[in-house]
């Protein structure tokens, strides 16, 4: 029987922006086997309504748990925002957003307690992150700004270097830069690709959460302080699960990875989901 401590860590999302979290749990911790699910059948959640988040998020989480994992990090902003610090679904495994790490680190490294908040639009209307980040801090001013677009740039496969990337990205920031936040939260997975656009546009000294990596630092922490973290020598695994083609799944994902899969792609159905 598999010790607790060398199962693997259960990362899912909506699609490929979750990979940031696993390129992250990677760099930190890289004796751990990972079992990531990225929905991209069913991409995008965040405009969606909550009712239809909740119940893509309770299938991800049954499909995650039937992997035996240690611990759940639900990779995704707008699932994070949904259901809560602790949903009741998770059952006795360990379960951690994005929403609370990101907020404790802007909290951590803002200077002048303004700090901004992008995210898609089903996670800015939940007010998630904000409450996060007053309940750490209420003295805090928080500004969000729902950027659903991104979402379908990235997912597309451009850049920061593209020019529509530049305009949107003036489109969606020019309120919260206006507002002089030092201290930006990419609340969705997806926004660390183009987080050099969001950066040039706000300026150097606005620094940037990702709120995928924070997860990762996160979990880092919750499993060192319960004495989980696996003692294998060797590089731990990665299997991926999608819900649509695998294929595709593997041209899109090396951009979120910085760099190759280090393992296979498998393809499952949306029954698998749905018939849990
Ligand atoms: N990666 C998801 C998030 O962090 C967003 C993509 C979507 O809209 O599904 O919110």
């Amino acid at each position: 029987m598999t010790e607790l401590k060398d199962k693997p860590i259960g990362i899912f999302d909506s699609g490929l922006g979750g990979l940031t979290c696993v390129a992250e749990v990677r760099r930190l911790m890289p004796n751990e086997n990972i079992v990531y699910f990225g929905d991209t059948a069913r991409i995008p959640y965040g405009t969606r309504s909550r009712e239809t988040v909740l119940e893509y998020a309770k299938q991800d989480v049954a499909f995650i748990k039937k992997h035996d994992v240690k611990m759940i990090i639900a990779a995704c902003g707008t699932v994070s925002s949904t259901v809560g610090s602790i949903p009741d679904f998770a059952g006795s495994v360990p379960f951690t957003g994005v929403v609370i790490p990101a907020a404790q680190a802007a909290c951590a490294v803002t200077q002048n307690n303004k700090i901004g908040v992008i995210g898609t639009g089903t996670t800015i209307r939940s007010a998630a992150y904000c409450k996060a980040i007053r309940g750490i801090r209420g003295d805090m001013k928080v500004i969000g700004n729902s950027c659903n677009l991104f979402v379908s740039l990235v997912e597309n496969g451009l850049t920061s270097d593209d020019e529509v990337v530049r305009i949107i990205t003036e489109r969606y920031l020019t309120d919260i830069k206006r507002e002089g936040v030092d201290t930006l939260i990419l609340g969705c997975t997806h926004f660390p690709i183009i987080a050099d656009a969001i950066s040039e546009f706000m300026g150097d000294n606005v620094k940037l959460i990702s709120s995928g990596a924070e997860a990762a630092k996160y979990a880092m922490n919750y499993l060192a302080g319960k004495g989980l973290c696996s003692d294998r020598k060797e590089e731990g695994t990665v299997v991926y699960y999608t819900s649509d083609s695998a294929a595709m799944f593997e041209e899109g994902a090396n951009a979120f990875l910085g760099g190759e899969l280090h393992g296979e792609v498998i393809k499952i159905g949306i029954d698998e989901l749905t018939d849990q």
